[in-house]
């Protein structure tokens, strides 16, 4: 079984005071892209053990013990629905490693799905989820991809309308940030406030530890719907930014070479490094995409088209195919 499952961006990320579980209550809208993780799950030729093979972007500083989030949805899935069966897990990567587009959790959700279909469990989509969410908190959203807007932790989900599709240059650093660093920073004494692109952080409407009473912008779900790529550029915003850019400051540069060289916005994606450019369309993403690398701000650039669906089994490996 050959699934694929995107990664994302946030288009809009709201962070509140984290509850006593360590979590940061969250609104965030996100969309899924074209760049993606593929797990191809194999019965294995004797015995019932777990095994798990890597390739592709990163692939050499992605853990292959038992902290991997593919080997973890596995042995999660096998508990859950009390079966011994085993499988050969190959990821193939094309998301960034630590780079805050839940390429881990996309190597989780399209695990689910794929020996949901292998073992033959016949799982629904909403029980996917909710195992997946214990995992990690991106991992329903890469279930369900598209376009939505995630509360929570970011795993109660609401899917959101969207017209058109929206052209990124991702800017990628290739030493990652750690995402429970960035919310530790964040949490730090002068770590919250006012963002670095001067839009007030939210936050505003907390009602304490654990609790977020925060909307997504209107004008940006206005933008989505309308498929305005420019009032989207304007809209974008990420809470986190002030705590990526204090402990990696020269990501102040990828937002002003992505500035000066006319991108229609940027943004943070996640808890970073990678910083999503918003182009008008493919080759004006190339075009940023060479003034990115040409100014040497970026490690490298990927291009991806957003939204697209979520992890889904590829057809020339669907059973009976
Ligand atoms: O759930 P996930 O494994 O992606 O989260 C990694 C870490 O990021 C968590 O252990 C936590 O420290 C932090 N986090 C958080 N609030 C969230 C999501 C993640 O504090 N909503």
């Amino acid at each position: 079984m050959r699934v694929r499952a995107p990664g994302k961006v946030n288009l809009f990320l709201t962070v509140g005071p984290p509850g006593g579980d360590g979590y940061h209550p969250l609104v965030s809208v996100f969309q899924a892209l074209s760049l993606g993780e593929e797990v191809t799950a194999r019965l294995p030729g004797e015995g019932a053990e777990l095994r798990l093979t890597v390739e592709g972007l990163h692939a050499d500083r992605v853990p292959t013990d038992e902290s991997n989030l593919a080997l973890r949805a596995a042995r999660l899935l096998a508990e859950h629905a009390g079966v011994d069966a085993g499988a050969h897990l190959h990821v193939r990567k094309g998301v960034p490693v630590a780079g805050g587009m839940a390429g881990g959790s996309a190597d989780a959700a399209a695990t689910l799905v794929a020996l949901d279909v292998l073992w033959d469990l016949g799982l629904s989509r909403t029980e996917l989820a909710d195992l997946g969410a214990t995992l990690g908190a991106d991992v329903p959203f890469t279930l369900l991809g598209q376009t939505a807007i995630g509360s929570g932790r970011g795993d109660v989900l609401t899917p959101v309308l969207a017209h058109g599709t929206f052209h990124w240059a991702m800017a990628v650093r290739s030493d990652g940030l750690s995402t429970p660093e960035v919310f530790a920073e964040f949490d730090a004494p002068g770590g919250r406030g006012p963002a670095a692109d001067g839009t007030v952080a939210a936050g505003d409407g907390d009602r304490g530890p654990g609790a977020l009473d925060a909307e997504p912008d209107p004008v940006l779900l206005q933008a989505l719907r309308a498929g305005d790529a420019a009032l989207l550029g304007q809209r974008l915003h990420n809470d986190l930014h002030g705590a990526a850019l204090s402990l990696a400051p020269d990501l102040a540069e990828v937002f002003a070479v992505a500035q000066d060289g006319g991108a229609l916005g940027a943004v943070l994606s996640g808890s970073g490094p990678t910083v999503a450019v918003l182009a008008r369309d493919a080759a004006h993403a190339r075009a940023l995409g060479a003034v990115l690398l040409g100014e040497g701000v970026a490690d490298d650039v990927l291009y991806a088209t957003g939204p697209v669906p979520g992890a889904r089994l590829l057809v020339d490996s669907a059973p009976g195919a």
